[in-house]
């Protein structure tokens, strides 16, 4: 698929069912999301992948921790919505590797104090890499933030490392709704040009 229609043809699509999923396919997308610039090439960027009962664990937790906490007249909506990724094929769990950042911060004292965001620029190419990768192979995806109610869960279900923090969770599979226009704003209000 040619890059610009790649990048037109990533939406959020929430409503998943599942597909076969070839995990070396999967690892050849981390493998490209390797590729995205890095704060002083420090790569701070991890991915765990799960799938089969792995992916069935990540959206019962969340379902568990999240219930608690929803209004009773938002019960059925948040339930559907978590069924619709529990339904895909698989989840990546994207992680930051604070202990990166802290040598990072060691070793260029003078910019300390912005490598988070930094690491975040990072993280967030890194997604994207992902995502369009997922899209190149016919999946769907969308992103999301259970974090930081399910880190401690999924911390001790997938043996993540101490250092890791999670950023996101990217549920994907086969698109299970109908995928609606966006509205993108003016171009002339988010561009401007200048020669001199
Ligand atoms: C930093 C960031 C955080 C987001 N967090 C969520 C999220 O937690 N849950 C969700 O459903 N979508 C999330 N989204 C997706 C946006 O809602 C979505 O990209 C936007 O509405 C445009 O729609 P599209 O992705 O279909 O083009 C996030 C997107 C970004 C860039």
């Amino acid at each position: 698929m040619e890059f610009r229609d790649l990048v037109k043809k990533r939406r959020s699509i929430r409503t998943l069912q599942a597909a076969d999923v070839d995990k070396e396919d999967i690892k050849d997308i981390i493998k490209l999301a390797q590729y995205v610039p890095s704060p002083m090439n420090i790569q701070v960027a991890r991915a765990i992948l799960a799938t089969d009962k792995a992916h069935i664990k990540v959206w019962e937790t969340v379902l568990a921790k999240v219930i608690p906490l929803t209004k009773k007249e938002n019960l059925m909506r948040t339930k559907q919505k978590i069924a619709g990724f529990k339904a895909g094929s698989g989840t990546l769990l994207i992680y930051l590797d604070k202990g990166a950042v802290t040598t990072l911060q060691q070793k260029y004292p003078l910019y300390a104090e912005n490598m988070p965001q930094y690491a975040l620029e990072e993280i967030g190419m890194f997604q994207y890499v992902i995502w369009l990768g997922l899209v190149e192979r016919g999946y769907s995806a969308s992103l999301q933030h259970y974090n930081p109610l399910i880190d401690d869960e999924l911390a001790k279900a997938f043996h993540v490392p101490r250092d890791w923090q999670l950023i996101s969770q990217i549920p994907f599979g086969l698109a299970n709704e109908a995928i609606n226009s966006r509205n993108l704003m003016d171009i002339d209000l988010i561009f401007k040009a200048f020669s001199e």
